[in-house]
């Protein structure tokens, strides 16, 4: 199992692709209208992901650094020192079995990074902001500081190395992605520049928000409605604390250290199991009509199948 967390696929990419929007789970855009271009008409790895000639899952193959961290053979090789930060994160995004509290916050952090974006705005997305400009302590980052502060500690260690913050956020999201049980590995891409500038306000949906709304907003990010049903499924990961802090703690499904479609089936359910809290914004999704098929297509017997065809 080792082996394989370390073999997180990595490319390095040049600067005017340093940008990208991918459907997979966490990756949204921080990009100039040129990029953007860039993007749809270039040939990039990137871009081939994005017109589906490529998958965004990484291909299981695995990775051995040429030396250690601080050896010239390990300077000269982009994915080396990416392979030491994932050793790191491994370790603390499992907790033996399942994974932990920092692997759901590492995921719901490139999430926040990358999602205070939308594709009318000249930049920002994932760009490090919500660490480096004050950003987290905005309301719909609470919760965020025990993976704010684990990551800045990274930060402090790998930067030495030449990474940007912004990399190691979107970085981390896809480590605990694959950490934990289930998920997917996909591809991480590096190379996207930091900024210290904060996003404007109300680019985070609110568990309160409706299926109508979500589009809306996840539609301005180039999220179809089944892309965003995808996404959703981070919450199969999820404990919340603050939205409902009556039951902080308390489990998006019955099976929060797994990475599986039982989120689906719990969340359209007409009562959720006992002790699962359910966020209005996801029930309303599952209902709504617009979303409601894909959501049962990824909750019934098939498994992950479906869910994973739309990543
Ligand atoms: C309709 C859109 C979404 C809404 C309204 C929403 C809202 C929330 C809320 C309210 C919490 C709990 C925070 C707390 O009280 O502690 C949460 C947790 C979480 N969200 Fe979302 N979210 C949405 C989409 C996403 C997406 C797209 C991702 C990732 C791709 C994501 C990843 C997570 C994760 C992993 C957690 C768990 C964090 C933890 O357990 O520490 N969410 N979300
Ligand atoms: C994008 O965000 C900006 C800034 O918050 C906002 O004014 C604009 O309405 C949003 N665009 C769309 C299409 O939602």
């Amino acid at each position: 199992m080792w082996s394989s967390l370390l073999a997180v696929a990595l490319a390095t990419i040049p600067a005017a692709e340093a940008f990208p929007q991918m459907r997979a789970l966490v990756e949204l855009a921080s990009q100039t209208k040129a990029v953007e271009r860039d993007i749809v008409v270039g040939t990039s790895p990137v871009h081939t992901i994005l017109q589906r000639q490529n998958s965004a899952v990484g291909d299981g193959a695995t990775y051995t650094p040429p030396g250690a961290k601080d050896s010239e053979a390990c300077g000269k090789d982009k994915c080396c020192i990416w392979s030491y930060i994932a050793a790191d994160m491994a370790a603390a995004f499992t907790d033996g079995n399942q994974c932990s509290n920092l692997a759901r916050g590492a995921i719901r952090l490139g999430f926040h990074d990358a999602g205070a974006w939308n594709s009318s705005l000249p930049s920002g997305g994932a760009d490090g902001s919500i660490l480096l400009s004050g950003e987290l302590s905005r309301p719909e980052n609470r919760g965020l500081e025990p993976i704010a502060a684990r990551t800045t500690a990274w930060f402090e260690t790998y930067k030495p190395y030449g990474i940007s913050m912004a990399d190691l956020i979107q970085f981390g999201a896809n480590v605990a992605t694959v950490v934990c049980p289930q998920g997917p590995r996909i591809k991480t891409f590096v190379g996207r520049a930091d900024s210290t500038a904060q996003p404007p306000q109300g680019l985070l949906p609110s568990p309160q928000d409706n299926a109508r709304a979500l589009l809306e907003l996840f539609g301005a990010k180039t999220f179809s409605p089944a892309e965003l049903v995808a996404l959703m499924g981070a919450h199969s990961v999820s404990r919340q604390r603050f939205a409902n802090p009556r039951q902080a703690g308390a489990p998006q499904d019955s099976t929060p250290g797994v990475m599986d479609t039982t989120y689906y089936a719990e969340t359209s359910a007409q009562r959720p199991p006992a002790g699962v809290v359910r966020f209005p914004s996801d029930v309303s999704l599952a209902r709504d009509a617009a979303t409601s098929a894909t959501w049962q297509s990824f909750s019934g017997t098939a498994n992950q199948a479906p869910w994973a065809a739309v990543c």
